[in-house]
């Protein structure tokens, strides 16, 4: 409908029905106002299936909704690497709700995994932001290419569950632009959801939902967002706050209430109409996007689509550690053992959760191989060893070839609304893998986990395969792999650390009772992993084959690259191994000296390659300013400092496989204010500036004590020098006896200030 057919209507409406179209009309649709032919428009959770509430609505997965797919969670399909199978869910998915009448989906999912322990990570993508938002932005086209509306959520900076309504995110501002704001920004301004929903937090002291620098200044006026924001269910506080500040649609409905308060605003001179106007216009132009290309044709083939998530899932599972064991081959008695053989833990608890049609397990997925036996090993419901489960375990496990342990995190240990308090698997599957690994050297273990997970038997097993929270068809996939039906292709989006204590947000994760710090600023995962030159269990970028590759030809365009420009690299990527196989090929981008503090190196690009055996191809990625750049606090923009940088292609962030030097030019000069503070070290690095200032060092200002007397001793060269570059221009005035006043060092500085701005 075009902008003027909305005016139009938004005019006719009354300023009661207008109040009203800005808060859910009940759990899951938008108001309708029938004489004006406006429908109420569905929307439903999200985000890796459709959880279609045609009952009784709620936002935690109570209540029974409509039979669907359940797709691999977040955790693992931003492990795919694979923006085009991304899209191919997004396109399944946008049909599934085309069928059955959904106007938006509710994601995907971008926060910032910046602790293992977020009870949500297992919907999140990574702890970078490039993954996470060129992830989102795939899914978004997918499912907006079928004429139904995404809502990339939470915005903004929620990390954590604990208070997750009332919590307050305390983050500097590089942080949160390197770090928050990046993993929406990339695929808001490329892929233009429909919508965003705003987070339940508070951000520096604000709600998100009130918080008009993020909702207008940042997302509309700087990005160029056009959708409507909804708020994320029941994060407003102050109706009409959050409507000045940029916050269109109340979720769900506040029954009539808030409603009140806009037309009291807008009759009492409060809230300028034009605000309200401007919302409601947002909110009807999507409502009618999506009527006015209704798919009547649309079906939702649950089976066809289990297929698509057995797809999905087939290239979510990383092969985290593999000595040989794996594939296994179908003739070798093997043995399955524990709970998750049977029944997996495939998807997290809360708003996501999905009312699969069907699952295959592992096991219905072996079930004609006669030599495959089972053992349950361990139960989830409590923490607790069976001993007889255990022992039967290690007898079938003894009689096997090979040992495979389906293990992991159980529903109680991870789910949307509370934080895990730490990063450990059950004690009793932990003892049945160091049981089992005793009397098998052929022992792989699969894991079924949102979040990373210690592994104290990590040395006494041969093969681990992360499995993630893998969809309904998580067995099927899961055998595929085993088998080498499918050569796993997967990385992690997220460093594994040895231990929850070696994660930089540990001092200060879930914060205090009304704010949470984030401290460790920029660095997050193996921005600070890297820095700190920490080992890690598995490192970010981590993932085997079954095939080899080799890198060769690391190349550019150009050697050097104004920022206003772009840079074009390539690297030959060849499979050396006898089977075909996809890599993931990562390049990292480091600023080889900087004046301000950067990570080590970080992720600016990656393509996902599918090689025969034998087979060479070119993978070539585009780099522009924003893959050299640091946000600038100073010139609130983001900034490369001129000089050398160095591009980094590898296999994972610890393994790089090449590297090559080049330079990118500033065209941006940040001007240097001069002060009466500023030291001696920081002018010499002009040398037209020190010519002016040195005018003010009249005498030797440490008193030149002569050689060889005690005095001298105590002074090395170095120190010396370090007294002179650490010394402020106001300097002199204290050591100069006189020679110098503030009057003459302020003059100086004005001088130095003059030839800066030219
Ligand atoms: C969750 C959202 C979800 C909404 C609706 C909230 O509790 O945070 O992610 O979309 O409920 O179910």
């Amino acid at each position: 409908m075009t902008a003027e057919k909305i005016r139009e209507i938004v005019s006719k409406m009354t300023l009661e029905e207008k109040a009203s179209m800005c808060s859910g009309a009940d759990f899951w649709h938008t108001e309708a106002v029938e004489r004006l032919g406006i429908p109420a428009s569905m929307v439903s959770d999200g985000p890796h299936g459709l959880r279609k509430q045609d009952q009784e609505g709620d936002h935690l997965g109570v209540n029974e909704s409509i039979k669907a797919v359940c797709f691999p969670a977040g955790c693992g399909t931003a492990a795919s690497f694979n923006r085009e199978l991304l899209h191919q869910m997004g396109e399944t998915l946008g049909e599934e709700c085309q069928a059955e009448g959904v106007s938006v989906i509710l994601g995907p999912a971008v926060n910032i995994k910046r602790s293992p322990l977020c009870g949500r990570n297992f919907e999140y993508y990574s702890e970078d932001p490039f993954v996470a938002s060129e992830a989102a932005g795939a899914l978004i086209h997918g499912v907006q290419s079928k004429n139904v509306g995404t809502s990339i959520k939470h915005f903004l900076a929620n990390n954590q569950e604990t208070r997750r309504m009332s919590s307050d995110s305390k983050i500097g501002e590089r942080a949160l632009r390197e770090i928050y704001l990046a993993a929406f920004e990339g695929a808001i301004k490329k892929e233009k959801p429909w919508t965003v929903m705003c987070s339940y937090n508070k951000i520096n002291g604000k709600y998100a939902a009130e918080n008009h620098k993020f909702l207008t200044e940042v997302l509309r006026d700087e990005w160029g967002f056009e959708g409507y924001v909804m708020s994320d269910w029941g994060a407003v506080n102050s109706r009409v706050k959050d409507l000045q500040a940029g916050l269109d649609l109340e979720m769900p409905s506040s029954g009539g209430s808030n409603d009140k308060l806009i037309v009291g605003a807008v009759q009492s001179g409060e809230l300028p109409e034009r605000v309200l106007d401007m919302a409601v216009a947002r909110i009807l132009n999507i409502v009618f996007r999506y009527e006015e290309n209704r798919d009547k044709n649309a079906v939702f083939d649950r089976d066809k689509d289990h297929e698509m998530a057995r797809r999905v899932a087939q290239e979510t599972i990383v092969l985290l550690k593999n000595e040989g064991v794996l594939p296994l081959s179908e003739k070798d008695e093997i043995a399955f053992i524990g709970k998750y053989a049977k029944t997996p833990r495939y998807q997290g608890g809360g708003s996501s959760h999905i009312n699969s049609h069907k699952i295959t397990s592992a096991l219905d997925e072996v079930k004609d191989m006669a030599n495959v036996t089972y053992a349950q090993g361990f139960d989830d419901k409590e923490d607790k060893t069976d001993e007889a489960m255990l022992a039967e375990a290690v007898e079938a496990a003894k009689k096997a070839k090979v040992a495979v342990i389906f293990a992991g995190l159980p529903d109680a240990f991870e789910s949307e609304g509370f934080d895990r308090s730490h990063m450990r698997m059950p004690d009793c599957q932990n003892e049945l893998i160091a049981r089992v690994a005793q009397v098998q050297p052929n022992t792989v273990v699969v894991l079924h986990n949102g979040s990373p997970v210690e592994m104290p038997w990590v040395n006494q097993v041969k093969g681990i395969v992360e499995a993630y929270l893998g969809g309904q068809a998580v067995g099927g996939a899961v055998c595929d792999i085993l088998f080498g039906k499918v050569n796993p292709s997967a990385k992690l989006p997220e460093t594994f650390p040895l231990k929850l204590e070696d994660n930089p947000s540990y001092l200060f994760y879930i914060g205090e009772r009304d704010k949470v710090e984030y401290r460790e600023g920029i660095f997050v995962g193996y921005r600070y992993y890297d820095k700190k030159k920490m080992d890690v269990l598995f490192p970010f970028g981590h993932g085997l084959s079954y095939t080899t590759f080799e890198y060769s030809n690391l190349r550019t365009d150009k050697d050097t690259m104004k920022d206003t420009d772009t840079m074009e690299v390539s690297v030959d990527i060849r499979n050396t191994g006898d089977i075909a196989g996809k890599e993931v090929v990562q390049l990292y981008v480091a600023d080889k000296e900087s004046t301000v503090i950067r990570p080590v190196k970080e992720l600016k690009g990656f393509e996902k390659v599918e090689l025969a055996p034998g087979e060479t191809k070119t993978v070539t990625f585009r780099l522009d300013k924003r893959a050299f750049a640091y946000y600038s606090v100073k010139i609130q923009d983001w900034h490369v400092e001129t000089g050398a940088f160095e591009l980094m292609a590898g296999s994972s962030s610890r393994d790089i496989r090449l590297t090559k030097e080049v330079t990118v030019e500033s065209t941006v000069k940040i001007p240097f204010v001069y002060t009466t503070d500023t030291t001696v070290g920081d002018v010499k690095k002009d040398p037209r500036a020190w010519e002016i200032a040195k005018t003010l060092i009249k005498k030797d200002l440490f008193g030149g004590e002569e050689e060889g007397s005690a005095a001298s001793e105590a002074i090395t060269d170095e120190m010396n020098e370090a007294m002179e570059r650490y010394m402020p221009l106001r300097g002199p005035v204290s050591f100069g006896a006189g020679s110098v006043t503030m009057g003459d060092v302020q003059a100086v500085v004005d001088k130095l200030n003059a030839l800066e701005e030219g």
